[in-house]
This record gives C-alpha cells, structure tokens and sequence, in this order.
C-alpha cells in the first residue's frame, strides 16, 4: 500500500492553493483519459497495467524460464527508458550481496549499453569470458548507439562463446514491430522478440517487455508487479475526486511548489535497495517536464549515506528545493544492535532496538530539521518492498508525472532535447549523412 503525506509542505504553501488546483488536475487527468492533450499519441502507458493479458505473462515467463535454464548472468542491454525501469525493479527487490556468492538461485543480472565506456566494457566482456551469459538488446528505435555499440560486441561473444544455436536461444530482442536494426537482427538471426507498442515511450514502458522480461528472469513475480500497478490504475482513475485521488495532489503540491520558487525536487530514500528508483524517477520527471526552458530539476540522494555529504547543502544551502522522501514501513528482516560490555563506541543506549528504528529516527529527525532548515517535505510511505508495492509506485509516479506535465503546460510524453547531443556527436564522428554538419562542427573546435 502507498499514501501520500503533503502535511510538512504546509508551513510553506497552504492547503488552499493545492486544492486550488482541483479544476486542473482534473481537466489533465481527463485529457489523459480521453487523448486530447499533447502527445496524445503515447498514451499507451495509461491503461497498460489493466490490459495486459495472461497469455503475454505467461509468454514472457516462458521465455523467462529458457534464459533461467542456460544462462548463469544475463545481460541488459538498453538506455534510458530501455534499461532504467527493469534495474529499478530488480535492484529494490535484489538481496544485495547474492550476487557475490558462489551458488546462486538465479541468474545474475548486469547491464550494459547504458554508457559508452571503453574500460566498463573491456572488463564486462572480460568478466563474461568464462560464464554462460544471455543478452537482452533493448531499443525502440533499435538505432541508439550506445545500446547497438554495446549489443555488437555481446552478440559476437556470445556466439563465439556459447556457439550460434545455444546463441539463438539465449538473445532476446525487445523492440519495434517492423522497424530498426535491432528488429532486422532479431528476424534474421531467428532471436525470440518481443515487441515495444509504438504508442509507449521508453520512460513509460517498464511495464511492457522491456522492464517485465529482466524482472522475470531475474527470479520476480511479474503478475505481482502488475497487479500492483492495475490497483494504483483504479486508485488514480479519472472518476477519483481529487482529494483521494493521491497522483493529482502530488502533481498539484509539487506545481504549487514550484510556483513558489521550489525549482528543485530532491527525491530522497532511506533503504539503498532504491537507488534505481530515483534513477528511473529522475528520468521520468526530467525527460517529461522539461523544456520550453521549464519544469522541476529532478535531482536525488540516498540517506543517510548522503547526509554525510550532501546534507550541507539540503540544510543551508539555496532555498529553491523540497523533498520527496520515499518511506519505507516495514523491512523485510529483522536485525537488532548488540549490546557490549566495553560500550567503547558509546552505543549500548541502542542495544536490543532494531536496527531499523534507528532508520526511522534518522528519518524522522531529519525531516524535522530540513523542514526547520526551509525545506518543504513531501512524504510517500510504502509500505514495504515487495512487487506489488513497487507495481504501486512505478504507475503512481507516472500517472503524477502525466498530470503534472499538462498542469505545468508542457508535452510530458515527447524528448525533443535529447536529440542535440547526438547529432553533434554523430557530425565529429564522420557518420555518413552528416558531412555538412561534420564540416560546420569541425570550424567551431
Ligand atoms: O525515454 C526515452 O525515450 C529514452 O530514454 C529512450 O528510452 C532511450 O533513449 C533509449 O532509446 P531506444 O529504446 O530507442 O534505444
């Protein structure tokens, strides 16, 4: 279960002017619904939890299962929206340490076309060079160079490794149903495939293939996942009056915020295993709101890890932030604190208590002095981590980041700034088509 608490934003906007939104965060909430807003063309996000069907999780586990039998480690290959939501998933529900251990129940998940570093991928295929590894390559486009450059060289090992049938049956392609280099592959190679609908953007589709796929390979309850996310469909559907209705007052307070001068949205967690979420989530925001030289900067710590780092500045610096904290109720083990008969480090005042209620009492003294320190706090408790409750909050944070996206006034489901770089670095690169802009880059270096 997730709730939602806005209580410790109240000293610095009041209640009124949240629910003053009501009006626009309904009219968003039904545009989404009825596809009369910008982009209504990538709506396929919206309904994606309630419509899909038994016969497409059960092929995606059946798939699943023949990359479980013949791969120790599988590789993800994507970026962005094509890799971030499955290490969400998988790394929030992941022990931690299984990984590092000899015998393991599942197979080992890494990923790789996310970056173009020449030493990460030197000493991943280097660590693949004795393991019966499986690669995903993930692209809508199946163009993106990172992923593509990345998806090259596994290929090649794989089918040196592992030979070209065994080769065959452990490469998945996940991509567009007719066009793309990753789809011609996947067709003439015979790669089993799975396809991105057109009308699902890469930071939308963690619950297409593209995140189902690896969270299923990597040992996860995919249909608890989803069943998580069809609950928070029904929570925030557009009947929901929006007092109960938590995507809409989220979308609204974080606009109210804004509004007054919150230019940046830390989202904060306090259990490590959300790293990936806060990565998905910066990605989610980011690419959604903006542009037209608006929107709210996503940014993101771990705590209290980065209390020791970055709480300075949370505590004194600028006064343009908030925060989201991402509470989580109930761990899912349970550890308490030793006592010790020298007590040198001073800590037997903890002995017996678990180690969580000192999580808690870093969590909730740290609001109270980020609070004090001019930081508005919004709270989203969760009640513990497991796939329903993640399913829960991937879909609540994208229905928000929809109504938020038409409160702000922007086209939340489009990327037209993230094509500048590219074709930059495709002009220095002498890829051909591009000798004009080649020329025009090389006179400004
Ligand atoms: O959200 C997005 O559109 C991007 O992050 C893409 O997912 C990312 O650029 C990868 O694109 P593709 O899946 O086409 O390789």
């Amino acid at each position: 279960m997730i709730t939602l608490d806005i209580q410790k934003t109240l000293g610095f906007i009041s209640k009124e002017a949240v629910y003053d939104y009501e009006s626009q965060a309904k009219a968003a909430r039904a545009a989404l619904e009825n596809g009369t807003g910008k982009g209504n063309d990538f709506l396929g996000w919206l309904h994606l939890p309630s419509s899909i069907t038994a016969e497409q999780l059960a092929d995606l586990k059946a798939t699943a299962q023949v990359m479980r039998e013949n791969c120790e480690v599988v590789v993800v290959a994507g970026i962005g929206g094509s890799y971030l939501g499955a290490r969400a998933v998988i790394e929030a529900l992941s022990n931690s340490f299984t990984w590092l251990q000899e015998k393991k129940e599942n197979p080992v998940i890494l990923y790789a076309g996310h970056n173009i570093g020449e030493d990460y991928l030197y000493e991943l295929t280097g660590y693949l060079k004795d393991k019966k590894f499986g690669v995903i390559n993930i692209s809508k486009s199946g163009t993106t160079t990172e992923t593509a450059l990345a998806f090259r060289l596994l290929k090649k090992q794989c089918e040196d490794q592992r030979g070209k049938e065994m080769a065959k049956k452990v490469i998945v392609a996940i991509t567009d149903a007719h066009k793309g280099a990753a789809r011609v592959t996947a067709d003439n190679e015979g790669y089993k495939s799975f396809i991105i609908p057109d009308n699902v953007g890469g930071r939308f589709s963690v619950l297409t293939p593209v995140g189902l796929l690896p969270i299923a390979i990597a040992g996860f309850d995919i249909e608890r996942l989803v069943a998580g996310a069809v609950d928070m469909e029904k929570t925030c559907g557009v009947d929901t009056p929006f007092a109960e209705n938590p995507a809409a007052i989220y979308a609204a307070t974080r606009n109210e915020l804004y509004k007054n001068g919150k230019k940046i949205e830390i989202l904060v967690n306090y259990n490590p295993k959300l790293h990936y979420v806060s990565e998905w989530w910066k990605q989610l925001y980011g690419e959604s709101e903006g542009k037209e030289h608006k929107g709210i900067f996503p940014a993101a710590v771990d705590f209290s890890t980065d209390l020791h780092s970055m709480g300075q500045w949370i505590q004194e610096g600028e006064r343009t932030i908030f925060e989201t904290v991402i509470s989580v109720e109930k761990v899912n083990h349970t550890l308490t604190v030793p006592s010790d008969e020298a007590n040198l480090d001073g800590l037997n005042f903890l002995a017996g208590k678990r180690v969580d209620e000192v999580n808690k009492m870093a969590e909730l003294g740290t609001q109270l002095a980020h609070v004090d320190g001019g930081v508005p706090n919004i709270r989203i408790v969760v009640s513990d981590l497991s796939e329903y409750t993640i399913g829960e909050l991937l879909y609540f944070f994208e229905i928000a980041c929809g109504i938020s996206g038409y409160i702000l006034g922007v086209n939340p489901f489009d990327q037209p700034g993230v094509e500048a770089y590219k074709k930059n670095m495709f002009a220095l690169l002498d890829k051909p088509g591009y000798e004009e802009e080649s020329k025009a880059i090389r006179a400004r270096l």
